[in-house]
């Protein structure tokens, strides 16, 4: 008897050993969720997190999950929801809702050292305990940026929900740098307040879409968007004629993952025409397989009646799930190494059904080792089809689709500009000065400005402009716009300056024409390498009238005779000397005649020749080499003085006198007035390149200062009549030697 009841102890002893074993190794863990089933994307959330919580809650490893449905959008509502939640006891919360709620729950959570895993999209300012699970947005720029590369689109917009935390700003500021590494830019952002009604969303919305067609650009890149704007957004969109292929519309998960569920397909096929969705890509499993049909079979049942009739998940519900993963291992691990949840959650690493989850607790990490990959579609017609895929070392699959839909469209209208560039406007001179630059046919009846056909342009300028555009990669429309550039007080634009600064102005987009790099132009704008150089130079008619005599100039009258004087001289001397000495030459022995016209050759002789050639005496050597340096004297300077004459005897003597001609709408007016200082009412402008000569003719001015390379070119200023003056050309050159030409 008594060893039966030491049995029946001992088995109970046992009994008692062995579950105290099972109760040390069974996990358990009490999560609560912070839920948001007003929006589709929480309550595929919600439904998610509940069917990982039947998935992992085995009998060893008990999961309790209490979830909380927020009401609305006020952001304290996370604080109390987090208390009562705590209260209940739970170790670690899920949190979904928007960006406030989520960080008020976290700092509330903090407080009592419970961690919080955020299920929102964007990279999340967060403290030790809340952790992030979402990827990143570093990478979703960069696919954009990449896919904007691709396509040679110079310029976005990007449009964004803001969700007062500045977190959206955050990924815009990565865009922003994503596409400056690819060579693009970020023209505009449109930020869009939260808003409560969706009547108030159509308004704000039509306002600011109208504005945006004012930019350049034609891509929009929506970064974040709830449902509601999405919807205002591409209905209003389209109501604008702004969903065509003059527009790129590229949207990410936020708004992929819409639809077919808020975003039905006939509003896709109505609204959503020729836009680019980036999503995130989950590569298709058994697994996902699995969750796709238990997903779909709960979510009927929860909701279907609510008017959900599309079941798939989309990306944050498989984030939502693989989240309630990494916390049931966590749990088992906080259990196995004896250490917080917390602790635990910073040693998973997995792979979930979204790729590999990394549970990160530190903010603005942007050396993020997870990023994910992307799926690139487009929606044509009812359907999105799928253009390819884009990995982060690797950019776009190579077989990348080259959205063919998108051509068709392009193709239809007959645009031949990238998006993202408008037709640009080309600023020309209507009436130049000239004509060979650019010259505009019929401009005649062009009064101020006119947008010209590019038949009618043509000339050098042009030419470059057209060659240059040859090198783009992509194909550019533009539109000629000419004007006016003669005095003219009805136009406001006037001169090269004028027309300069309508770049400034944004008026025209470019302009091209014969217009001189100037320091005060490039204030404002910005110049092309210069393709021709100029230089200032004067012109001024010659005469030939005393050509005849001029050779006597150099030397008075006076100075002859006193020449010829000092000749008789010393062929007297030569002749006197020479005559007696037997050494001299024999024709000093013949006649008188003879004797003196050997004196004469031998002081020729003595300049041409060896200085004592035919000579006897030394006393002649001595007179000769006196004549010899007298007669270098006078040579050297009859020649100085002759060259000095024959450029000096066809200017004018003080051109600050005299009336000079300019081209009128050139920077020669001001350059002259301004830097040379000649008197205003000695300039006269000159209007038409052919007036010069006619000016010249009734010599109303009595020279011109123009640019060289019109010179150069010869251009119709009947140059046989004019010549160029070469030292003023030499003095204008040092000033002016960095004068070129661009186009800006
Ligand atoms: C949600 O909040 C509104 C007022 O803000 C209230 O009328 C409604 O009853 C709340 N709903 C729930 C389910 O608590
Ligand atoms: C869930 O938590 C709430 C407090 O947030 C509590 O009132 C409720 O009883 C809990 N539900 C269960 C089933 O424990
Ligand atoms: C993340 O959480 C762990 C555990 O609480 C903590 O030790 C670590 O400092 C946290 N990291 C950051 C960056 O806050
Ligand atoms: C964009 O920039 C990244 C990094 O600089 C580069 O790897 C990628 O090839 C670029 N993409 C395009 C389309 O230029
Ligand atoms: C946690 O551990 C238990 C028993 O060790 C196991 O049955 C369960 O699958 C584990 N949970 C996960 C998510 O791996
Ligand atoms: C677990 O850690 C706590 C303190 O962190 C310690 O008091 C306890 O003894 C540890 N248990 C085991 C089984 O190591
Ligand atoms: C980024 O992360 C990788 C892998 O974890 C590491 O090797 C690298 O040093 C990190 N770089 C920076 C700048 O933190
Ligand atoms: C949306 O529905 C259309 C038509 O039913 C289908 O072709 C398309 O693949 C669906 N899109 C997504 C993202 O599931
Ligand atoms: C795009 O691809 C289609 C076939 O898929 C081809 O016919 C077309 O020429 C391609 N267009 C460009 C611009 O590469
Ligand atoms: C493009 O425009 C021209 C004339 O404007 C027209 O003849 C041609 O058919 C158009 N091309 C397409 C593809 O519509
Ligand atoms: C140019 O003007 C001529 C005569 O004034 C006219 O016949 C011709 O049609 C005009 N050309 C254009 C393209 O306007
Ligand atoms: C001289 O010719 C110019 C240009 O043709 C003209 O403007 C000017 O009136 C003429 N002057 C005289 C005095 O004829």
């Amino acid at each position: 008897m008594f060893f039966q009841q030491m049995n029946f102890i001992s088995l109970f002893i046992f009994h008692f050993y062995c579950s105290s074993l099972f109760q040390a190794t069974k996990a358990e863990v009490a999560i609560g969720g912070i839920t948001n089933p007003s929006t589709r994307i929480g309550k595929e959330q919600k439904v998610a997190i509940k069917l990982a919580v039947e998935r992992f809650s085995t009998r060893d490893s008990v999961i309790f999950f209490n979830a909380t449905d927020l009401n609305g959008t006020d952001a304290l509502q996370g604080n109390s929801i987090t208390q009562d939640l705590i209260g209940w006891g739970a170790k670690i919360i899920i949190a979904t809702g928007t960006s406030q709620q989520v960080l008020v729950a976290g700092t509330t959570a903090s407080g009592v050292k419970t961690p919080i895993i955020s299920l929102m999209p964007s990279t999340f300012v967060t403290g030790p305990f809340t952790f992030q699970i979402s990827y990143s947005d570093a990478a979703f720029v960069r696919c954009i940026a990449d896919f904007v590369g691709l396509h040679n689109w110079r310029q976005i917009i990007a449009i964004y929900e803001d969700d007062a935390l500045g977190l959206v700003l955050n990924t815009n500021l990565l865009l922003e740098d994503a596409l400056r590494a690819n060579g693009s830019k970020l023209e505009h952002c449109v930020v869009f307040q939260p808003q409560n009604s969706l009547s108030d969303w159509e308004k704000i919305v039509e306002v600011e879409l109208q504005q945006m067609m004012q930019y350049e650009s034609t891509v929009y890149v929506v970064l974040h968007s709830s449902e509601a704007l999405a919807l205002s957004l591409f209905k209003k969109a389209k109501e604008l004629n702004m969903v065509s292929p003059r527009y790129v519309w590229i949207c990410g998960n936020d708004i992929t993952d819409l639809i077919n569920s808020t975003l039905p397909p006939a509003f896709i096929a109505n609204n959503m025409q020729g836009v680019v969705g980036i999503k995130s890509y989950i590569h298709e499993s058994a697994e996902y397989q699995e969750f796709i049909s238990s997903f779909q079979k709960m979510f009927s049942s929860d909701y279907g009646k609510n008017n959900e009739n599309f079941y798939n998940p989309g990306v944050y519900a498989v984030r939502a799930y693989d989240a309630l993963h990494a916390v049931s291992l966590a749990s088992n691990e906080s259990k196995m190494k004896n250490a917080s949840l917390a602790e635990a959650l910073c040693f998973i690493n997995f792979e979930g059904l979204s790729g590999t989850i990394v549970p990160k607790n530190s903010s603005f990490n942007n050396n993020e080792t997870k990023f994910g990959d992307y799926q690139i579609f487009g929606v044509f017609g009812g359907e999105s089809e799928i253009l390819g895929f884009w990995h982060k070392d690797s950019g776009f699959n190579r077989d990348m689709k080259n959205l063919t839909w998108w051509h068709y469209f392009v193709e239809n209208q007959n645009a031949t500009s990238p998006a993202g560039l408008r037709t640009l406007r080309v600023g020309i001179p209507a009436k130049p000065f000239w004509k060979n630059f650019v010259n505009v046919k019929n401009s005649s009846t062009i009064n101020c400005s006119a947008d010209v056909d590019n038949k009618l342009v043509s000339g050098f300028c042009i030419d470059v402009f057209y060659e240059a555009v040859k090198l783009l990669k992509y194909n550019v429309s533009y539109q000629f716009v000419a004007y006016t550039t003669i005095n003219n007080s009805s136009c406001n634009i006037s001169t090269y300056n004028d027309l300069a600064n309508l770049v400034h102005s944004q008026e025209v987009d470019l302009v091209v024409g014969d217009v001189t790099i100037l320091s005060d132009r490039s204030k404002n704008v910005s110049f092309t390498q210069p393709f021709l150089t100029s230089e200032l130079v004067m012109l001024v008619p010659t005469s030939s009238t005393h050509i005849g005599w001029l050779s006597l100039k150099p030397f008075s009258r006076n100075l002859w005779i006193c020449i010829v004087c000092i000749l008789f001289c010393y062929i007297v001397l030569v002749w006197i000397l020479e005559k007696d000495d037997g050494e001299a030459d024999e024709d000093f022995h013949g006649p008188i005649w003879m004797q003196i016209a050997a004196s004469v050759w031998i002081l020729c002789n003595s300049i041409f020749l060896k200085i004592d050639q035919g000579v006897g005496s030394y006393h002649t050597k001595i007179v000769l080499l006196w004549w010899f340096l007298l007669v270098q004297v006078l040579l050297s300077s009859f020649t100085a003085s002759l060259s000095s004459i024959l450029v000096t005897e066809k200017l004018p003597l003080n051109i600050n006198n005299l009336k000079v001609g300019c081209n009128a709408e050139s920077f020669v007016y001001d350059y002259l007035k301004y830097t040379l200082n000649y008197k205003a009412e000695n300039l006269v402008k000159i209007n038409k390149a052919d007036e010069f000569s006619k000016a010249f003719g009734n010599k109303t001015i009595t020279a011109a200062f123009v640019e060289l390379m019109v010179l150069k070119l010869g251009i119709g200023i009947g140059i046989g009549q004019l010549d160029r003056d070469p030292e003023s050309e030499k003095s204008e050159e040092s000033a002016d030697s960095a004068k070129k030409i661009g186009f800006f």
